[in-house]
């Protein structure tokens, strides 16, 4: 195996930026050479040459290859596949082949499987089937762990190391004995008293209150509702548990090779809720995200759009690697989609849009065998002549046109504010209505501003919201002081603020915020309801004033009334509430202003409020298009270039107004840029 035989550039001591030997965008996949034959390995570099492919995980699911029997290792395709990646000037991304546990430790040792809420027990035979709490699990990994970082902590293709995968992916919550102590000692930590624990759990109700922080359980399956307050704190500490483990493993490889980063992929969407990913970024050398679209959402690229955003929101805006998608479909939906046409380009280059400084795919070579052989690859089993194929070439070439956009930053002047406890609090059970979905309420929001064509960053709501002129807090449901206070800081200091039904109703112990809701928030939004009314299945009112014509809403409407100095924008016409005010605004000082939308509105009438508190605020599209072509620009960091890039998602070529030099077809633009139908388009600009 080679070692580093050239003098190092960089400091040893310092962590070196994971992008350092790479001479743009990175390009790849995971790569499990594992699963193949010699011949089959000597053609993979091959073709990764081929398709421009310079970066590639390697290792994830190697455990039981390299050591089959405990203690035996084989280390001589690992060696080989390094040695070949650099010799092709390819860099990895290694793992620390942690991620499934090989079969003879979960036999010799099954204390370290973890178990659902009804205790049953996850075994092995698929992968994940490993407890994060448990100590015996965490001296096995961080020993694998150590070999790999001294085996090949100095081999010159090392550039990042990739911890375990997709940590919490499948066992999201572990409710095994160990968890259980786990969660019992960081009760303790957060509570230090058992009448703290006992005041912030409300256990005075139905006979729940604790003698011993030793009867406290995870929420197992119960009679009725486990305690909303324990629930909520066993996600957070299920988050937390899940991150120690990652830091054990980046503190251990801190340690043997300093000068490595260390990352995780994270799976920021809106569809995992396990992991609050805002806490997870900071113990992350750079932000990496694995996205993968659903074949049923005609609206895919919009909550790929999301993501993105989302992805930049956890990295502090920060360039972030897309670890993670599919070339064509995946095999684990219940019907899966085989992309169109130019789909896999325009999803990759809108991460590439928000942020991301890498794309990579699950996997490099679709396997022949195991559970994941229906998922497409960047080498499909049909081999080269395929569509997929040539899809992968011309990506990487593309990615090749773009490599002076590495580095450069979004900038948005809108932030939609996301956060995972109001996520978890917000869907907990025994609530007004069980048909509220959080995500679905951000996304909505998200959706109005993606058609208004609006550069969106979602961030927590306790980030830095200074540089925002329109900020939209959704269902935010759970909201701490400091949040409230920060998001009513924003309004005082000119921007508008929106926050919708739902939102500030309990503090961060899920206790009501007494008095009128939407508590946290009364004062800043100039109105107190005094009771929901949820609306049953197909049951919709109409709401009219300032945009809205009667339009319709669902699910949810609240008696609210407003105090002197808040304006009623619209009402209901129908039902219950008829006449009453539906949207509310408050100006606030420095020409801000405070709104408050007490219902769920439909498509329409969430667009038709989002472009006039968009206009309120003087937050302009990142460049006028048709419906279903979407805009976003990268700058340098001294703000004189810009990339604007503009994916046509629709059958008709677009216009688009920009002049510079258009990147990816090649030639100047003066003045105006055609969008073929379909397809992607990038214009440096000079500001
Ligand atoms: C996840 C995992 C990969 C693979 C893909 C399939 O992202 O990290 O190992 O299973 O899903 O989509």
């Amino acid at each position: 195996m080679r070692r580093r035989t050239t003098p190092e550039a960089f400091d040893p001591t310092a962590v070196r930026p994971w992008s350092a030997r790479l001479p743009g965008l990175a390009y790849g996949g995971d790569y499990n050479p594992e699963q193949w034959p010699q011949a089959t390995r000597l053609e993979d570099v091959e073709l990764m040459r081929k398709a421009g492919v310079n970066f590639v995980s390697v290792a994830i699911f190697g455990w039981a290859t390299i050591e089959p029997r405990e203690g035996e290792l084989d280390w001589a395709w690992l060696d080989e596949t390094m040695d070949r990646l650099h010799d092709a000037g390819i860099q990895v991304a290694l793992a620390t082949a942690t991620a499934s546990p090989p079969p003879w430790l979960t036999r010799k040792h099954p204390e370290i499987l973890p178990r659902l809420a009804d205790e049953t027990v996850l075994h092995q035979g698929g992968r994940q089937a490993y407890s994060v709490t448990h100590p015996v699990h965490r001296e096995y990994a961080l020993r694998m762990a150590a070999r790999m970082a001294e085996r090949y902590g100095e081999h010159p293709a090392l550039a990042l190391w990739h911890v375990d995968n997709e940590i919490g992916c499948h066992v999201p919550r572990d409710y095994s004995d160990t968890a259980a102590g786990a969660f019992r000692d960081w009760l303790r930590a957060r509570y230090g008293t058992l009448d703290a624990l006992n005041a912030a759990w409300g256990t005075a109700f139905w006979s729940q209150r604790y003698g011993s922080f030793d009867d406290v359980l995870p929420p197992l399956v119960a009679p009725t509702y486990a305690n909303p307050t324990q629930q909520l704190d066993f996600d957070r500490f299920s988050s937390d548990s899940l991150l120690d483990y990652y830091r054990d493993l980046r503190d251990l490889l801190r340690e043997l090779t300093p000068h490595v980063p260390t990352t995780t992929n994270l799976m920021v969407s809106s569809a995992t809720k396990g992991m609050d990913y805002f806490s997870w970024a900071p113990e992350l050398d750079v932000v990496a995200n694995d996205h993968y679209t659903a074949a049923e959402n005609p609206d895919r690229h919009v909550e790929l759009a999301f993501s993105a955003d989302m992805t930049r929101g956890v990295a502090g805006g920060d360039p972030w690697i897309l670890m993670e998608h599919s070339t064509s479909a995946v095999n684990w939906q219940p019907r899966n989609h085989t992309k169109t046409p130019g789909e896999m380009l325009r999803n990759s280059l809108a991460h590439v849009a928000r942020g991301a400084d890498a794309v990579m795919f699950f996997q490099w070579r679709q396997s022949a065998a195991g559970a994941e052989k229906y998922h497409s690859a960047m080498v499909p089993h049909a081999g080269q002549d395929t569509d997929v194929w040539r899809r992968t070439v011309e990506l990487g070439r593309a990615l090749e046109a773009l490599a002076e956009v590495r580095g450069s930053r979004v900038e948005a002047r809108a932030a939609i504010c996301f956060d995972y406890p109001a996520w978890w609090g917000a869907e907990l059970d025994s609530h007004p209505t069980q048909a509220l979905r959080y995500p679905d309420e951000v996304l909505a929001w998200y959706r109005a501003l993606w058609d208004a064509g609006v550069t969106v960053d979602v961030v927590r709501p306790g980030a830095d919201l200074s540089g925002y002129r329109l900020v939209i807090a959704p269902t935010l449901y759970l909201v701490t002081d400091a949040d409230a206070a920060n998001l009513a800081a924003a309004a005082d200091a000119g921007a508008t603020v929106v926050v919708t039904y739902f939102s500030g109703i309990v503090d961060e112990h899920d206790h009501v915020r007494l008095g009128g809701y939407p508590g946290a928030f009364r004062e800043l939004l100039g109105v107190r309801t005094e009771e929901f009314y949820t609306l049953q299945v197909d049951e919709t009112v109409r709401v009219s004033g300032g945009p809205l014509d009667a339009s319709s809403a669902d699910l949810w409407t609240e008696k609210t009334h407003v105090s002197p100095g808040t304006e009623v924008v619209a009402s209901y016409d129908d039902g219950q509430l008829a006449g009453l005010p539906a949207v509310t605004r408050r100006p606030t000082t420095a020409g801000g202003s405070a709104w408050y939308v007490a219902t769920r509105l439909d498509g329409a009438g969430t667009a038709a409020l989002a472009r006039t508190v968009a206009g309120a605020a003087q937050v302009l599209p990142a460049e006028a298009a048709a419906d279903g072509v979407e805009t976003v620009r990268r700058w340098s960091a001294d703000g004189r270039t810009a990339w604007l890039f503009a994916i046509n998602h629709t059958a008709d070529d677009a216009k688009v107004a920009t002049s510079g030099v258009e990147l990816l077809a090649g030639g100047d633009v003066d003045g105006t840029l055609v969008v073929p139908a379909g397809t992607v388009r990038v214009v440096r600009e000079a500001h």
